[in-house]
């Protein structure tokens, strides 16, 4: 999936200072210029193929590490320092250059084939969510498949068990989970309630009085973000929520760098962040161990493996890749009406 805006950092982590991005093994350097815009070239010098990454940057250019061969911002060689001035810089000695916006704190990337304009738009999230909800940023290597990891954040049954220890208790068992999936071209969205989460002894309940009830939606946005929005309250009596955005930057087919951002609408005080990022860390990293130990790493097709009603978002999300990947597509059933293979 080349022609889409990957979202592939933090964007107060791009400063003048160059760093490298990796997708899919391929390397990317992006710095800022003078003007706070951000450039992002291929991270590999014409040369010999240093990475321009370890070079330093001087008036807007990049300077390689190796010979210092200079680079201006749209990726052409301005200068050779072992040339004397007025040789001429031939003009294949260039790397190239990237489209790039920022968004939501994040940087998105577009280094597909097709004019950046003809691609996808970057996505719209939850208005409530980014200008009311206090955010904290985490991020980690994880030694596993970025779409198994965007699987998982995309299950709504994956809590009763990978999260048993920290919350998964609480979720009602035993009753089967269905909800309709709302598909559009580039994402999906469904929601789960559950009306009274378990553990009549909770500080919680006492607070809200009764047991709360906890809604969920689950967000895809391709090629590599989701969303899961939390609330949990009793009525209009208290509301708590959290919203979790998740970039998962394929570094190859088994390593995902993941950059997370929770939000949360209670408590903003920035004094607790540490807290909140422990706690989202913690519950990323009690999926990441069972995920990295799946059978297959890559997606497998639909018929593959075994599916309940409980797996809908999971399964468009896996058509929705065959479509925007178009591989093996007679094999992989990519229209709505196509039934999974279903147990229960
Ligand atoms: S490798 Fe970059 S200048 Fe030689
Ligand atoms: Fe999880």
């Amino acid at each position: 999936m080349k022609n889409f805006w990957y979202a592939c950092e933090f964007s107060f982590a791009i400063t003048n200072k160059p760093k490298q991005i990796m997708i899919l093994n391929q390397r990317f350097v992006l710095y800022r210029n003078s003007q706070e815009k951000i450039i992002a070239l291929k991270d590999q010098c014409p040369h010999r193929g240093a990475a321009l990454s370890l070079g330093w940057i001087q008036n807007d250019c990049i300077h390689c590490p190796y010979h210092g061969w200079k680079f201006r911002s749209d990726g052409q060689c301005i200068e050779i320092p072992s040339n004397a001035p007025g040789i001429p810089i031939p003009k294949k000695a260039s790397v190239d250059s990237y489209p790039v916006q920022e968004k939501y704190g994040f940087v998105w990337l577009f280094y597909g084939d097709l004019p950046a304009t003809q691609c996808p738009p970057l996505p719209t999230l939850p208005e409530y969510m980014i200008s009311t909800m206090h955010p904290v940023y985490d991020e980690g290597i994880d030694n596993a498949n970025y779409a198994r990891l965007m699987e998982a954040n995309l299950d709504f049954t994956h809590v009763i068990a990978v999260h048993r220890k920290s919350f998964g208790q609480r979720i009602p068992r035993n009753k089967t989970i269905s909800y309709k999936v709302e598909e559009y071209d580039w994402g999906a969205v469904a929601k789960v309630n559950y009306e009274s989460l378990g553990n009549s002894k909770s500080f919680l309940n006492l607070l809200l009085g009764g047991r709360p009830e906890l809604k969920t939606r689950l967000s895809l946005y391709l090629p590599n973000v989701t969303l899961a929005e939390i609330s949990i309250g009793r009525g209009n009596r208290f509301d708590i929520k959290f919203g979790i955005l998740v970039a998962h930057l394929p570094i190859d087919d088994k390593t995902t760098l993941v950059k997370r951002v929770l939000y949360r609408n209670i408590l903003p005080l920035p004094w607790l962040d540490g807290f909140f990022r422990k706690l989202d860390h913690k519950l990323a990293q009690e999926d990441t161990v069972v995920v990295a130990t799946l059978g297959s790493q890559s997606m497998p097709k639909i018929s593959e493996e075994l599916h309940v009603a409980a797996d809908a978002l999971d399964i468009t999300f896996r058509r929705l890749i065959q479509k925007h990947s178009n591989i093996d597509s007679q094999n992989y059933p990519i229209n709505k009406s196509s039934q999974p293979v279903q147990v229960g």
